[in-house]
């Protein structure tokens, strides 16, 4: 078979964007554009990618080139024809895929589709366009007899042009002789100056080669982004899509307009989700759990029948079956929670192993700490884990343990299985197991002396 190289095109500035980042790297729904688009070429098994760079070409270099991807400068945005030129492409066998670096919505089975069709089909060149109620700014189809002539820029066209409602969508698939043969030859005589790509259409049309214009029913493959209303559009677009195919999966979304699931998330069949739920990086939420409204859930790990009440904010934390998390509690990196266990409302945690069945209700910070199994930590309880010199120390907890509340752990120490810390407690030694530790003020009663500081 043939070999297949994209180009990318993502030199242009997008001014229209007003941001200072550059274009291509605008999220869509949590994934730079630019990466979404390199991933599915690589998912398409293209042999080659090249993305052409230019205005912020450094930060673009920092995103794609953990990726793999060659990176061509195009010194001066001349246009879309100046950007492949820079691609260097008399160093490209095979046929050749165009892309705009501005067109997230793209799948690998539209770009799998669109390649199989220009194979059956035995073209040179082919464009893919779209038909559109409302075709804008997009380059116009420009058709005799229902023949493909050329592609005219909104800019340049006149009042019958700007009529017709099959558009460029950006996406080439051209032979690489061909290419090599007439990019050369664009011109720049049109209002902008620019040297366009599109010219090529009637280039190879006028010296006989097989050019046709593939018109896709997926509108998507046209949702290009100039501006931020277009990339919030993008992002809802494909939210929702998730959201769909998540629906399909079993998933029970109680208002898919209001939910928010990275693509990379999985969630499991069964499971309910509310309203302003965010979801997102490499989570994995199993079976039958609950997430309930405006639940912020990042890099998680969820075993299955997870309760997590309303207002919770997870990070890379890891929460095994049957657990309860909140409402309003912070897991934070490096949490591992026990099955079964609960973790209740203002409730915080960092580094810590919860263990099985142990419960944390209220109002309390566990830091850097080893919490065994079945243990009651009672409210307002905080280790202290960092020092005055700046470091942190840790706080390990054995199975059993009651916990009063308001105690404070000053680690690192350690605390022996089945003992008791009386509520009220400042614990600085270690305690022995099963021992009762009571680390508070002896409590004074003043028979009659209330009236005098009443008066
Ligand atoms: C282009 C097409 C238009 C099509 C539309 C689809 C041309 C002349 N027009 O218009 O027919 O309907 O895409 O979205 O091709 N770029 C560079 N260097 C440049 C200029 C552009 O790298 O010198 C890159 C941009 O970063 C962008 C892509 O090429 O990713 C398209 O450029 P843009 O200016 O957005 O083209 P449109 O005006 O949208
Ligand atoms: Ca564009």
């Amino acid at each position: 078979m043939e070999k297949i190289t994209a180009i990318i095109l993502a030199g242009g500035q997008g001014t229209r964007m007003k941001s200072p980042l550059p274009k291509v790297l605008h999220p869509v729904a949590g994934v730079p554009m630019i990466t979404k688009i390199i991933s599915n070429c690589k998912k398409a098994e293209f042999d080659e990618i090249r993305l052409v760079v230019g205005h912020g070409q450094n930060l673009v270099k920092n995103v794609v080139d953990p990726m793999g991807v060659q990176t061509f400068v195009q010194i001066e945005q001349l246009g879309t024809g100046d950007a492949v030129k820079s691609a260097q492409v008399d160093s490209i066998e095979g046929c050749v895929v165009i892309l705009n670096g501005d067109h997230p919505l793209i799948t690998v089975e539209d770009l799998k589709h669109f390649i199989s069709d220009f194979r059956e089909q035995k073209l040179d060149l082919a464009v893919v366009s779209v038909e559109l109620d409302n075709p804008n700014e997009f380059g116009r189809i420009i058709r005799q007899n229902n023949v493909l002539k050329a592609i005219v820029e909104a800019k340049d066209a006149g009042p019958d042009a700007l009529k017709i409602k099959e558009v460029n969508t950006g996406i080439y698939i051209v032979k690489a002789d061909l290419l090599k043969k007439y990019l050369p030859q664009i011109k720049n005589n049109n209002s902008k100056k620019e040297f366009y790509l599109t010219d090529l259409i009637s280039l190879a049309i006028e010296n006989k080669k097989n050019v046709q214009a593939l018109c896709s029913k997926n509108k998507n493959v046209a949702h290009g982004v100039n501006n931020q209303i277009e990339l919030a559009a993008a992002t809802r677009i494909v939210f929702q899509m998730k959201n769909a195919q998540l629906l399909h999966s079993g998933v029970i979304i109680i208002d898919p307009t209001s939910t928010y699931i990275e693509d990379t998330v999985i969630v499991g069949a069964g499971t309910v989700i509310y309203p302003g739920v965010f979801i997102r990086g490499k989570t994995a939420v199993g079976p039958f759990c609950v997430i309930e409204p405006n639940a912020f859930i990042s890099d998680s790990v969820i075993d299955e029948a997870v309760q997590i009440k309303a207002g919770s904010y997870l990070e890379q934390a890891i929460v095994h079956s049957n657990a309860k998390i909140g409402p309003y509690a912070r897991l934070r990196p490096d949490t591992e929670i026990g099955s079964e266990a609960q973790i209740g409302n203002f409730v915080e945690l960092k580094k810590v192993k919860f263990g099985k069945k142990s419960k944390a209700g209220h109002l309390t910070y566990l830091g850097d700490a080893e919490i065994g199994d079945d243990v009651n930590i009672g409210c307002g309880t905080i280790t202290c884990n960092y020092a005055a010199d700046k470091k942190k120390y840790k706080t390990i907890i054995g199975d059993r343990v009651f916990v009063g509340s308001d105690s404070q752990f000053i680690a690192p120490v350690t605390v022996g299985s089945d003992s008791i810390i009386a509520s009220g407690s400042t614990i600085t030694k270690d305690v022995p197991a099963e021992a009762l530790a009571i680390a508070r003020g002896r409590q004074e009663n003043k028979l009659g002396l209330a009236a005098k500081f009443k008066k």
